[in-house]
């Protein structure tokens, strides 16, 4: 079985898809940690982000992969745990203009594919029921508005020591979303068979269950 979930920044697609894939013991794919090691991958090496053969030729000698530890899924690029560094700010307001580059979108989306392979999966991204497993059994939209994003954003934030303005939060996730929206390839949109779910004014206990229910409609 293959359940995708899909929708804009922060909107909680990466908590509710890891709880699901616990609760149902399916493998889980964050695809946007893996534009934001290409994209870290590119810093690294002093290389511009939009700088498409040099970051193909990065790609092509570097190894993205996932491991899971008792923690929960890591991410590494070599033999490096990157998990923390590709959650930083810089990484964050340019992993758009990374994950634009058709080239780049063509690499991911393979070894996405090749991940899912015949194995239950949970998926999360922003083009994974449009074109990575347009074939999906289960595919959500997950939404809220961009206040409320802000608002766990900053929380989480806080809770890291970090204390970005709320403004500045909104304004970045806002911008994210208008550049992942508005890309030519694959960009972030409802696939016309996936269920939204508006987790606004909805906890995480709520978003699991709602998303639950229609896994299990579709058993
Ligand atoms: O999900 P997350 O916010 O970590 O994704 C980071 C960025 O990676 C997104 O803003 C988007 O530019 C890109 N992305 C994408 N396609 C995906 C997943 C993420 O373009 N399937």
């Amino acid at each position: 079985m293959q359940i995708a979930i899909d929708g804009p920044a922060s909107a909680g697609k990466s908590t509710i898809a890891k709880l699901i894939a616990k609760k149902l013991d399916f493998v889980y794919c964050d695809t946007g940690a893996m534009y934001r090691t290409v994209t870290l991958l590119a810093k690294k090496n002093n290389v511009g982000y939009g700088e498409t053969l040099d970051i193909l030729k990065l790609m092509s000698e570097h190894k993205i992969y996932f491991s899971n530890k008792s923690d929960g899924q890591h991410v590494y690029l070599d033999d490096e745990d990157v998990s923390d560094a590709i959650r930083t700010e810089e990484i964050t307001n340019n992993v758009s203009q990374v994950s634009a580059i058709k080239e780049v979108r063509a690499k991911l989306v393979k070894m996405q594919r090749d991940m899912a392979g015949d194995t239950d999966i949970v998926m999360d991204g922003r083009d994974i029921g449009t074109t990575v497993l347009p074939n999906a059994d289960v595919k959500i939209f997950l939404i809220a508005s961009v206040e409320v994003r802000a608002q766990r954003r900053f929380k989480e934030n806080l809770e890291r020591g970090i204390k970005t303005p709320l403004k500045e939060l909104q304004d970045e996730i806002a911008a994210r979303d208008y550049k992942d929206s508005h890309r030519e390839i694959s960009p972030l949109k409802k696939a016309d068979d996936a269920i939204e779910v508006d987790s606004s004014n909805m906890t995480i206990e709520e978003v699991v269950k709602r998303v639950t229910e229609l896994v299990n409609e579709h058993k």
